[in-house]
């Protein structure tokens, strides 16, 4: 019996030790972790429970036949994050480049499925080269497969993907139909193809970190929602991520304990916004004093950043924010803005997290270069994106709130449910110099009339109180009130049920 159990401990020895210590060393070399170091600091400790350790690739080609690693180059199982379950897989890189095989594939999808069913949050580490060349077609059929299942999954289980390698082919396609992207920098790519075959095909000379590294990816294509140092920031980041999110569409987000106090009043807020209405500020600075223990948790924090999305709590509760950043192109909305908060409107409401929008925009960017790449149809995603959400939305108006983009941040008239105010809010059709340019053109030789016409513009519309006297703002407060009054409309929409027609889906403009 004995000799059974040691026979088990060697086998998952062998199995543990991947691709041999030397590809190990190799792995530690260049700063990355193992797969299964990666899943230890992921999960809670001595929480992972590992399945298909002795799985192996079925390829006789090209001499495979010779080469058996048992686990096939990716590690799954399930474990907890602060006591909550969590599937994770992590592609192993020392065992054929992490890359996928037909077995492989059916390692990832049987964790795939199991979260499906038992609606838990799926995390896949990837470092990995796509489908192992060997298999050919089955390794393609084993990544549509896994797509097929990403799609399934996609709104009802949170799907995050961590980028901790180079990257390519399935890889890379996989991870972009999950909720969450995230990268290590230096040690991460993302590409359909790499470098070599770039040269190649288009005779671009690039390095694999110009090409898709993670500064390419948080900046310019915004493939990437973050980039962390290394793999133990990237890792606890996620523990911290998987805190602010619900298991699945079917529940709430968890509610934390928090210490700090709801009705919590900051008196600095009154000044926040300057008194020069072209004078920037810091919405992050809002943010920071409404979250629960200043705690937000940003997503593309370095692409589009006029304007701002992320995670916070008030009470206690996950809400996913929303708001215009005065500091970047004063808070415009242009396609990348509109675009990024689109996609985050959406994953708040498929997972029922309520959106607390801060506005302060002073429209649509106007000009050719926005028009050519499509501003209509990414400002419509936004609009879309908050016309359908169901969850509960909380508007703030801290300032601007001019034009299409009134109507686009979560307006009373896109179903918003509380739409409160600041003093400080302007809300019009656009400012006073453009207005007044427009409607009193034949005056524009004047110039006392037009200061004259201007002022009076400025103190008719530009203040909170036409919407007000309509009931399109429910409430104008005090900025040092926010937080208290957040709190308490959220909690008084916590039981919102609010459904759409039924459609089969619907039909976003992509
Ligand atoms: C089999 C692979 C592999 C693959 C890497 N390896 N990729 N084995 N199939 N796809 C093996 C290498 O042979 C090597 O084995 C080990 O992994 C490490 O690879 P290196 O090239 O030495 O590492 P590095 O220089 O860091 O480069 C990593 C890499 C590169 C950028 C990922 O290996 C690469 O470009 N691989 C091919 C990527 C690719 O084109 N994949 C197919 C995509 S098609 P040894 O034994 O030397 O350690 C695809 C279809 C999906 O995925 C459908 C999409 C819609």
């Amino acid at each position: 019996m004995k000799d059974i159990l040691a026979r088990l401990d060697e086998r998952r020895e062998q199995a543990r030790l991947g691709g041999g210590q030397k590809r190990i060393d190799a792995q530690h070399a260049k700063g990355k972790l193992t797969a299964r170091e990666r899943i230890e600091m992921l999960l809670d400790r001595d929480s992972f429970e590992e399945f298909d350790m002795f799985v192996q690739h079925r390829c006789t080609d090209f001499g495979m036949e010779q080469e058996h690693v048992p686990g096939d180059g990716v590690v799954t199982g399930w474990g907890t994050v602060n006591g909550r379950t969590v599937y994770v897989f992590a592609k192993d890189f020392t065992v054929f480049g992490g890359s996928l095989s037909e077995e492989h594939a059916k390692k990832i999808t049987k964790i795939q499925d199991m979260a499906i069913k038992n609606r838990a949050p799926i995390v896949g580490l990837f470092d990995a080269g796509g489908a192992r060349i060997q298999e050919g077609v089955a390794a393609l059929g084993g990544y549509g497969e896994v797509f097929q299942r990403n799609v399934l999954a996609s709104g009802v289980i949170p799907q995050i993907s961590v980028i901790m390698g180079p990257c390519a082919g399935g890889d890379v396609y996989s991870p972009a139909m999950t909720d969450f992207i995230f990268m290590v920098r230096e040690t991460s790519y993302m590409f359909v193809t790499g470098p070599d075959v770039v040269k190649t095909v288009t005779n671009e000379t690039v390095t694999a970190e110009e090409l898709g590294g993670a500064h390419v990816h948080t900046t310019r294509s915004s493939i990437a929602d973050r980039a962390y140092e290394n793999d133990v920031e990237a890792l606890l980041q996620m523990r911290r991520l998987i805190d602010f999110l619900p298991a699945s569409n079917l529940e709430t987000p968890p509610r934390l304990p928090s210490f700090d106090d709801p009705d919590r009043i900051d008196l600095s807020l009154d000044t926040l916004v300057p008194d020069n209405p072209n004078k920037p500020y810091d919405i992050k600075e809002l943010i920071n004093k409404i979250a629960d223990e200043g705690d937000f948790f940003e997503i593309q924090e370095t692409h589009a950043r006029n304007i701002v999305i992320g995670f916070a709590r008030i009470e206690g509760t996950t809400v996913g924010v929303v708001a215009n950043q005065p500091l970047a192109l004063a808070g415009v909305l242009d396609s990348d803005a509109s675009r990024k908060a689109a996609r985050f409107v959406r994953f708040c409401d498929c997972f029922n997290v309520p959106i607390v929008t801060f506005v302060d925009v002073p429209g649509f960017l106007p000009g050719t270069a926005q028009e050519y790449g499509g501003l209509i149809k990414h400002g419509a995603k936004l609009l879309f994106a908050y016309a359908e959400a169901t969850v509960p939305k909380v508007t703030v108006i801290t300032r601007k709130a001019f034009g299409g983009a009134y109507d686009v941040m979560a307006s009373k008239h896109l179903r918003g449910d509380i739409n409160l105010a600041w003093p400080t809010a302007q809300i019009a059709v656009m400012g006073a110099k453009g207005a007044v340019e427009i409607i009193y053109r034949r005056e524009l030789g004047d110039a006392q009339k037009i200061a004259q016409r201007t002022k009076e513009y400025e103190d008719r519309f530009l203040s909170p109180f036409v919407a007000a006297e309509r009931g399109y703002i429910d409430e104008v407060i005090m900025p040092h009130a926010t937080r208290k009054r957040l709190s308490r409309v959220l909690a008084m929409l916590r039981n919102k049920k609010l459904e759409n027609p039924w459609k089969k889906h619907d039909n976003i403009p992509l």
